[in-house]
């Protein structure tokens, strides 16, 4: 007789979804992945400046962690951290094991530069396609390892099973037949939330829907006040807003406004290397202050040789627009990013579900704090879903604390009158408008109000398709925006008009979750 509970259900095929299963079986345990598109498909391919490690001289993982606490504004959980930069030497050399091909220079790998960070520490491949050469190595090994895949597969609910994990429905995409898993740890690895905003870096799939249906199912989530905008994604209509990675302003390019003046220095003392909140709100003073949606990065005082070999997939983007970054300056505007929040977990993947892990993204182990420091968010997929690995081949019992301040919110039960892609259009300029880079009390209530009424028209949970997404969609909006209501202050990535300074008060997380249904009086 088999055992099916020590064998996880992986759900999302991204850097933590690949490592977590590639760990699985090299432990001996027989893990299924189950995404939502083709394998490859996910945020990591996108990812360009790369993955952040102490590994050069001069370096250290307690300099890596100083600068992680530090852009995290008050807000990191210092043991993450800790692991975090401790552990991640060692997850590199699993990466190259694995056949990353990271770039060299004279015989070593190359470390490049990016904001906030003290020492050049950024591993790259590919110059830019960092993302693209760990998802496809990663991809290569499943593969190879027979591990068991079932693509355009979704993941509907999940409801609180046994000791041993919950019940998880999944299904085919396009209206195929639904399966229960019972019984077998699952692992939550389905990225981030970015696209619910009409101007996001990420892919079409990034919703947040894990988010959701971690919530319904009684998992608490946390610090979903924490969106972070990237400050540099290219800006021309009918373009996509395709990322311009903060590498570049590490190799020497400066952002100008319209009268071609550098505004970063009177910003922050690292100028262009400052956290990532501050440059995307000193940006978005800027765009405030002219009549255009843009400023400009400008890469034209590094060595055309230097930019095309470095950066070749951005500049191969560019030149398609009929931009030569060695000559032209390129129009940038922040867009979101990078989901802080999520699925609550301890240092091991556990989240408040007995059996439900989360790992990547998706979850919120505290690790970024207030506002993520560049190029720690694929390390966080390694370093957190070694642990998920870990602890499922030796599951213990355990869950994260709840933070100090904790909601319950009530449920809703969908009315299933609204179920249409518009509202999905309408959903993402509101979120964009009223809960992005400055927040007013106003803007706050009005979309949390949308976004509850919505929540309450949509389909019940459970369901696929446009009615799925949509429920989907409308719930993890809304938690944004009951988490940055709640939060009196600014802090990091989260900015409002009427609180603009950080209140120590406030140096704790928001958790939120279910209410327990009333029980019935006999
Ligand atoms: O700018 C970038 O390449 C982005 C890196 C990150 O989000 O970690």
């Amino acid at each position: 007789m088999k055992e099916p509970r020590r064998h996880p259900l992986i759900v999302g095929s991204g850097i933590a979804g690949l490592y977590v299963a590639l760990r699985c079986r090299e432990m001996g345990l027989r893990p299924t992945i189950v995404t939502q598109g083709r394998l490859e498909e996910s945020n990591t391919r996108y990812a360009q400046g790369g993955i952040a490690a102490a590994i050069g001289p001069g370096d250290s993982p307690a300099l890596h962690f100083a600068d992680t606490v530090r852009a995290g504004d008050g807000l990191v959980d210092r043991a993450a951290a800790k692991l975090l930069a401790r552990e991640a030497p060692a997850r590199i050399a699993a990466l190259v094991r694995y056949g990353v091909p990271f770039d060299t220079a004279e015989g070593h790998i190359a470390l490049g530069r990016e904001a906030a960070h003290s020492r050049p520490r950024i591993l790259h491949a590919g110059g830019d396609a960092t993302g693209l050469s760990i998802e496809e190595t990663l991809k290569r090994r499943v593969l190879e390892g027979g591990i068991d895949i079932e693509e355009r597969t979704a993941l509907r609910s999940l409801s609180p099973g046994g000791a041993h994990g919950p019940v998880a429905l999944v299904a085919r995409t396009a209206g195929g037949a639904e399966v229960t898993h019972e019984s077998r740890p699952v692992v939550l690895a389905t990225g981030g939330a970015g696209n619910l905003y009409r101007q996001s870096t990420n892919r079409p799939f990034a919703m947040g829907e894990g988010i959701a249906i971690a919530f319904r199912a009684g998992a608490l989530v946390s610090d979903m006040e924490f969106v972070q905008f990237h400050p540099t994604a290219f800006w021309r209509d009918g373009a996509p807003r395709f990322l311009i990675t903060e590498a570049i302003r590490g190799e020497g390019a400066t952002l100008v406004n319209q009268a071609g003046e550098r505004f970063m220095p009177g910003a922050h003392p690292d100028a262009e290397l400052a956290p990532r909140d501050v440059v995307a709100r000193a940006i978005d003073r800027e765009i405030a202050r002219s009549d255009r949606p843009w400023v400009y990065l400008d890469a034209t005082g590094i060595p055309r040789d230097r930019l095309f070999a470095r950066f070749p997939s951005i500049c191969r983007f560019l030149l398609l627009y009929g931009i030569d970054p060695s000559r032209d300056r390129i129009p940038v505007a922040p867009v979101t990013h990078y989901m802080i929040g999520g699925v609550t977990t301890d240092l091991d993947g556990r989240t408040t579900l007995p059996g439900l892990y989360a790992a990547g993204e998706v979850a919120a182990t505290g690790v970024h704090g207030a506002n993520r420091l560049g190029s720690n968010s694929l390390l966080e997929g390694l370093v957190f879903g070694e642990r998920v690995a870990l602890r499922l081949k030796a599951p213990r019992a355990g869950a994260p604390p709840a933070p100090s301040r904790t909601l319950a919110l009530p449920p809703v039960a969908g009315k299933g009158s609204v179920e249409d892609l518009t509202t999905l259009d309408r959903l993402r300029s509101r979120l964009w408008e009223d809960v992005g880079i400055v927040r007013t009390p106003d803007g706050l209530r009005a979309a949390l109000g949308a976004f509850e009424t919505l929540d309450r028209e949509v389909e019940p949970a459970g369901r696929g398709g446009a009615a799925g997404a949509v429920a989907n969609a409308a719930l993890t909006a809304s938690l944004i925006a009951r988490a940055a209501l709640e939060r009196t202050e600014s802090r990091g990535a989260h900015f409002r008009t009427d609180f603009p300074r950080r209140r120590e008060s406030w140096s704790r997380h928001i958790g939120l979750r279910l209410r327990a249904p009333a029980r019935r009086r006999r």
